[in-house]
Parts: structure tokens; C-alpha cells; sequence
């Protein structure tokens, strides 16, 4: 091939890649836009080994879909001690780590990345409080826990905390932005939008 014939491959290669990062930074920038116009928040839900091992996986993932919260991300893991230590970060000084550690290690477990409308909170009240045979009936752990390790779920106490909670469990391309059929029955029209009163 002659050298005006490779500079103009070259030239089509690139101007290829340019237009392929161009789209991406488009999808992701109509994402963060979508996300900011109707308030959505995206939360991190753990289904732990006590969950799984009791057969509740398929009845506490219900919980959240009949709620009105979108799956936009489930997977199951294996965690290590690497993980936990930065997810529990606030806990590794407590005597009971080393037990929460192994628990959490030593079976799988489930992780969802939740969506909706305030999703954080809303996920935390559906959750209950960390003892479960202190947690309010109706909650998840209020509903299937007499425990404080084995609660059978763990999810994000706040929006920050969510945010790299996600970024810690799912690669970005594990999340999905799909448009739920049943968000017009779940939410009045225009609800959560910056110029919506509530
Ligand atoms: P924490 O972040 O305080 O609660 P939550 O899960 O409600 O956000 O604690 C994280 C997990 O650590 C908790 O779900 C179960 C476990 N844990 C214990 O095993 N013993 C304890 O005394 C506490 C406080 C937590």
C-alpha cells in the first residue's frame, strides 16, 4: 500500500474510534441528564448467605420489584476479605468483624443495584433496622430475622454511600439504564421532576 493510502486508513480508523467515543460520552451524558431531571436514585441491596441459605432470595428480591423499585443490576458473588473490609470499613475495629467477615465469605451472595424515585430511603424503611427481632413487622428484616448478623439483607445508608457502594460492586457496564412499561403506573406523570411540587 502506497503512503497517501495508509494515512487515509489510519485517518478512517480514528475518525471510526472518535465517532464511537463520541457516542458514549452521549449515552452517558442523556443518562446523568435523565437521572438529574427525575430525581431517580440508584441504591445498593445485598442479599446475604442467611438469605440465601433459607431459600428467601426469590421472596426479598419480590419485595423490592412490588414495590415499585427497578432492577437495574443482579449478580451473584463470591466476597473476600478485600471487599469486606472496605464495605465494613466503618466496622473493622469491632470485635464482631472478624465473625461478619467469615459469614459473609463463606457462602455467596446476591447483589442488586435498585432504582427509583428517593430509591436510597426507600430501600432502607423496606429494610428495617439492623437487629431483626427489634426491626418492624412488614420490613424484610423485621419479617425473616431474629438476628443482628444474620439480617438477611444489606442495603445503602445513604446516597453518597450508594454511589460507591455501586461503583465498588458492579462495573459500569453491569448497570442497566432500561425504560420500565410499568413506571406510568408506578408514579404520577411528571412526579419527581426539578419543577414538581410533591
Ligand atoms: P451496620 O452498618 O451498623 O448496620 P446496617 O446493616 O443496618 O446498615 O452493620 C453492618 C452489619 O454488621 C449488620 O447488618 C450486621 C453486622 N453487625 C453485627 O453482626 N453486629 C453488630 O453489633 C452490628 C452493629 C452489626
Amino acid at each position: 500500500m502506497c503512503a497517501s493510502g495508509k494515512i487515509i486508513l489510519i485517518g478512517k480508523r480514528v475518525g471510526k474510534f472518535l465517532y464511537l467515543v463520541y457516542n458514549k460520552i452521549k449515552i452517558i451524558l442523556q443518562y446523568y441528564n435523565n437521572m438529574a431531571k427525575k430525581r431517580q436514585e440508584r441504591t445498593l441491596v445485598i442479599i446475604k448467605p442467611d438469605a440465601l441459605n433459607r431459600g428467601l432470595a426469590g421472596e426479598i428480591i419480590h419485595r423490592f420489584e412490588r414495590k415499585g423499585l427497578k432492577i437495574v443490576g443482579i449478580k451473584m458473588i463470591q466476597l473476600d476479605d478485600i471487599i469486606l473490609a472496605e464495605h465494613y470499613a466503618h466496622l473493622v475495629d469491632q470485635p464482631f468483624f472478624p465473625r461478619i467477615a467469615k459469614f459473609m465469605s463463606e457462602w455467596p451472595v446476591i447483589v442488586m443495584a435498585l432504582e427509583g424515585l428517593e430509591a436510597v430511603n426507600s430501600v432502607r424503611l423496606l429494610t428495617g433496622e439492623t437487629l431483626g427481632r427489634h426491626a418492624d413487622a412488614g420490613t424484610i428484616r423485621g419479617d425473616y430475622s431474629m438476628s443482628v448478623q444474620a439480617n438477611i439483607v444489606h442495603a445503602s445508608d445513604s446516597i453518597e454511600n450508594a454511589r460507591k457502594e455501586l461503583a465498588r460492586f458492579f462495573k459500569p457496564e453491569e448497570l442497566f439504564d432500561w425504560n420500565c412499561l410499568d413506571s406510568q403506573a408506578i408514579y404520577a406523570e411528571g412526579e419527581g421532576e426539578e419543577d414538581d411540587d410533591e
